[in-house]
């Protein structure tokens, strides 16, 4: 399976899941959302946001925050974009389609790059914090929020037998952060510096990843 089918298989997926993904997931992927937007407002101002999706995340970024979200899926964004308006979301400063591996954004430009419910989507997610790391100034972090998987036991197993079937409507099961950790460790300047709970754990995790200053 290449990665270009992967990404237009993820692209298949969320046109489909626009028109309905709020009423789904506005309550159930709210704790998440809160702190991966407080975790990036501590950082500074200029945040990223990759896989903005219909901005659910949106309004949880401070007002005097200046966010760019970015995304795969056109229909997503014109959702996100509704928000903007209806919600009178000053901080948002762009909503722009483009490809998490492939970010067309000047190099150490932003204080935080948040990544909520995404990383484990992306067909190659070594490449995309790669990029996340290149627009991140130094001191900065990159914010993964995600359902992460088991990292041994029946867990695990049920999540590998799983993984195959939920991807085909978008979802992931068997993403570690043992991954993220390998990435960070084989990455100059990269470290995790917390990995915490959130809801529903002991499912979801946050895990903030910072480039030294
Ligand atoms: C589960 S939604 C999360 C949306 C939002 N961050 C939230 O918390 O509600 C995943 C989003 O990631 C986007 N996505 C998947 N693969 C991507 C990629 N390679 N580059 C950019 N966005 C991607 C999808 O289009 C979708 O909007």
């Amino acid at each position: 399976m290449s990665v270009q089918y992967d990404l237009a298989g993820q692209k298949k997926a969320y046109e489909s899941w626009a028109p309905f993904y709020d009423k789904v997931y506005v309550k159930f992927l709210a704790d998440g959302q809160r702190k991966a937007a407080a975790a990036a407002a501590a950082c500074g101002p200029d945040i990223l946001e990759v896989g903005v999706g219909t901005g659910l995340v949106l309004r949880y970024y401070p007002p005097h925050a200046r966010v760019v979200g970015v995304d795969l899926s056109t229909h997503m964004l014109a959702k996100a974009r509704e928000k903007v308006v209806s919600e009178g979301l000053r901080q948002v400063r762009g909503l722009v389609c483009m490809d998490a591996c492939n970010l067309g954004l000047p190099d150490a430009s932003f204080d935080a790059v948040t990544v909520p419910f995404v990383i484990t989507l992306v067909p190659d997610p070594e490449g995309a914090l790669d990029e996340m790391r290149r627009v991140l100034r130094p001191g900065g972090e990159i914010i993964v929020a995600s359902k992460m998987g088991a990292e041994g036991g029946l867990r695990m197993k049920l999540e590998t037998a799983l993984a195959p079937l939920v991807k085909k409507v978008g979802w992931s099961t068997d993403f570690k952060v043992s991954r993220l950790r390998a990435w960070a460790a084989t990455t100059p300047d990269m470290a995790v510096v917390d990995v915490q709970p959130i809801f529903p754990a002991p499912f979801f995790q946050l895990i903030r990843i910072k480039r030294a200053g």
